[in-house]
């Protein structure tokens, strides 16, 4: 029997993470990248939004062969990423996004249930066009996709692991705190709250023969040393996933209470597309698509995000008058 049992499970803090677990290869190149990035649309005065997205993984053995996910396909930050987050034809974005999930703009082909070919048709000359079925929303979509790309405005990035996630997190979060208040942060990733310490790890590929017996350690929360050290002032929008009605609120509450920052947004599991909670210190705000709305296909970042940007300017309005 393989047998992983951390008969001690702990809280790590923080500090003691980053200081026991190792970055991705590609931390450095990252932070390159957001560091031009941001400098280059700072001095143009323009905001930025960092949207995080799609699921962690928590590897079982350092050689990793399994390893736990979650069932985010990160529609929520995709989707997000395609409305105005601030007011102007352009809207400067940082795309944090689990290796492979969905995209903005690609996303409406990518984990489409039908064959990219479904989208190509042959014409009679010979030549391969877009089928006309999909002509005209594709145009839409590669019209914004290029606007993007041509003026250079989508940054992404990528992580897999869990611990990817809080090393990248952190580096950019705090490049990004020069920006002060014209940034926002909008926490969409479906974050991983277990993990096996690398410490506690198997280190080679676990042998099968027998069951699995599994003890996790609680990943620290980063919303904390985020709202206190990473971003102090920022302003912060994160998501709380519950699939029980009636602890949403009060635990979204609870955390907007235990970290500090500006917005949370309660969903459900099973009715995050079309209702949610946007819940701040002294407000609870239904955000819901109709029935009418959820027939054509609205999406409900399409109502979220514009009153997000609402939001941001009455802060960033309160905030001046306060000194913040
Ligand atoms: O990608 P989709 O399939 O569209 O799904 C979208 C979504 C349901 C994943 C998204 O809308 C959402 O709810 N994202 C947050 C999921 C989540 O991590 O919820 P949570 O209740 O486990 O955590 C609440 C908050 O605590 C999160 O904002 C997270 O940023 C924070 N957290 C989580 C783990 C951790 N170790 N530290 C944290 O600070």
């Amino acid at each position: 029997m393989a047998l992983l049992d951390n008969s001690t499970s702990e809280i790590i803090n923080p500090d003691t993470y980053f200081q026991t677990h190792t970055p991705s290869r590609t931390l450095i190149e990252d932070e390159i990248r957001v560091k031009e990035f941001v400098n280059k649309h700072q001095e143009a005065g323009r905001k930025i939004v960092l949207v995080t997205s799609g699921g962690t993984t928590v590897p079982l053995e350092n050689n990793t062969v399994r390893f736990i996910d979650n069932f985010s396909a990160g529609t929520r930050g995709a989707t997000s990423a395609e409305y105005p987050f601030i007011i102007s034809v352009i809207w400067i974005l940082i795309f944090m996004h689990r290796q492979f999930s969905l995209q903005p703009y690609s996303r409406h082909y990518t984990h489409s249930t039908n064959c990219f070919l479904d989208f190509m048709e042959l014409k009679s000359d010979g030549s391969i066009g877009v089928n006309s079925k999909y002509a005209s929303k594709m145009k839409f979509v590669l019209e914004k996709y290029q606007e993007f790309k041509k003026n250079e405005t989508l940054l992404l990035l990528n992580f897999v692991t869990v611990t990817d996630y809080l090393f990248l997190l952190r580096s950019v979060t705090k490049i990004m705190s020069v920006l002060k208040e014209n940034a926002m942060y909008y926490l969409a990733a479906a974050v991983s709250d277990f993990f096996i310490p690398a410490q506690k790890m198997s280190q080679h590929k676990i042998h099968s023969d027998g069951g699995l017996t599994l003890t996790m350690d609680q990943v620290p929360k980063f919303l904390k040393p985020m709202v206190t050290n990473w971003v102090p002032g920022g302003f912060i929008v994160s998501f709380k996933l519950e699939t029980d009605p009636a602890l949403l609120v009060d635990k979204s509450r609870l955390a907007l209470m235990r970290y500090g920052h500006q917005i949370v947004i309660a969903n459900l599991l099973t009715t995050r597309k079309c209702e949610v909670v946007l819940i701040t210190r002294d407000s609870e705000f239904q955000i819901k698509l109709t029935e009418d709305e959820i027939a054509e296909d609205k999406e409900i970042e399409s109502k979220i995000i514009p009153e997000l940007v609402k939001r941001h300017y009455e802060w960033i309005r309160n905030a001046s008058h306060t000194g913040l």
